[in-house]
């Protein structure tokens, strides 16, 4: 976070922030519309302090019993004679299994004096390991690594921010929008979806949808901050029948000029429509952070499989790297790391 702007919460810089293992026990695990489930965690044990825009990687199987120990394969122990194959009987083995643990954006923290920690996720059901999650009942054990990555953060002097979630990119903005209130921000939410059964939000008693696009205070998760939210669906079967960023336009176009030089765009979701939010951005002058949700293997800066072009002149967290301007081989962009640099980067700064 470059120097002089304001954190989220009372949360450490997240480049120092201690990381770790947790054993969490499902307390939550419910459908919240077609293909995307909200989870929530209890947390064994005392969570680090975590900012909107931090992800944490799931174990997508059964935890190891003891923490892994000798002959201890996916969760139980199995007799194993020297020499001779595993007789592997296991109901684990006998199904596929993710391997690699799985990268998620929170969506939402709370910290009790009794019963501790919750953490909540929203996933969408896409393959192994989110089919797994999807299966879990209030009381199962999960490991769960985090936090992880940077955060989003308030730069001084803004104070209207325009959260932009499609798909499977609500669920940051979910938690951004709780961190919001408290600093004293003004936010309107984008919420969009292919379709009215793939939108993973809560309905508020608050307010109905405008199907004109308009704001209103109609979705649960933002209402009692606030926040309302234009809706946007491909066919219009619920809110505006548009892509995402046409609300966006629309409501970027009607912004006072004061409203223009405090907003600030916080996006998520699909590459092509942070690109395009990143566009729309830059034609209106307003700043923008894009959370870039790269597919990801250690999420911890090891195995470099999250590669994503920057722009250092375009970040001053990186400018120092290249003072001359472009990179050793003559290029105007550096490969970085979407787990431990980003995930939130500068839209700009994005060679997408
Ligand atoms: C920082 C970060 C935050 C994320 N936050 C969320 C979240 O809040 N909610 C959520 O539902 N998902 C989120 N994701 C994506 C999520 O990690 C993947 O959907 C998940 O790993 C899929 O696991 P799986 O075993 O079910 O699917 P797999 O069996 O591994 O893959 C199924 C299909 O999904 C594709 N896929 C896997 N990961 C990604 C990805 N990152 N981007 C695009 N396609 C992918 C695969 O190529 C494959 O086609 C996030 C990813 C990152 C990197
Ligand atoms: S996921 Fe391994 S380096 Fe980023």
């Amino acid at each position: 976070m470059p120097a002089g702007q304001s954190q989220l919460g009372s949360a450490p810089d997240p480049a120092t922030a201690i990381r770790g293992r947790f054993d969490a026990v499902v307390e939550i695990n419910r459908p919240i519309c077609r293909e995307h489930y909200l989870l929530r965690f209890r947390l064994a044990g005392v969570l680090p302090p975590t900012r909107p825009g931090q992800f944490i990687q799931v174990l997508c199987r059964p935890p190891m019993a003891g923490g892994g120990a000798p002959g201890d394969i996916l969760g139980a122990v199995c007799e194993w004679e020297l020499g001779q194959a595993p007789h592997l009987t296991q109901r684990e083995v006998l199904r596929p299994l993710a391997l690699l643990r799985r990268p998620f954006s929170l969506a939402g923290r709370g910290d009790g004096p009794d019963q501790g920690t919750w953490i909540e996720i929203v996933h969408r059901v896409v393959g192994t390991g989110t089919a797994w999650l999807a299966e879990l009942k209030p009381g199962d054990r999960v490991d769960l690594l985090g936090p992880l990555g940077n955060a989003f953060h308030l730069p001084p002097g803004k104070s209207l921010a325009l959260l932009v979630g499609g798909g499977v990119g609500l669920p940051p903005m979910f938690y951004l929008a709780q961190a919001l209130h408290p600093a004293g921000w003004d936010a309107v939410a984008f919420v969009g979806a292919m379709t009215a059964d793939l939108l993973a939000v809560d309905w508020s008693s608050n307010a109905a949808v405008d199907p004109h696009g308009q704001p209103t205070l109609c979705i649960a998760q933002f209402a009692p901050l606030n926040i309302p939210a234009v809706v946007t669906t491909n066919d219009g079967s619920r809110g505006l029948r548009a892509l995402i960023t046409t609300g966006l336009e629309h409501h970027l176009k009607a912004l006072s000029p004061g409203d223009a030089a405090r907003a600030v765009i916080f996006t998520c979701g699909p590459e092509k429509m942070m690109h395009a939010v990143a566009q729309l951005a830059q034609t209106h002058g307003v700043d923008c952070q894009v959370c870039l949700e790269q597919a990801m293997a250690c999420g911890m800066g090891t195995c470099q499989s999250c590669i994503v072009k920057i722009d250092p002149r375009k970040d001053e967290r990186f400018r120092h790297e290249d003072p001359q301007g472009t990179t050793r081989d003559g290029r105007p962009w550096r490969y970085k790391l979407a787990c431990s640099d980003g995930p939130v980067f500068d839209a700009q700064a994005v060679v997408w």
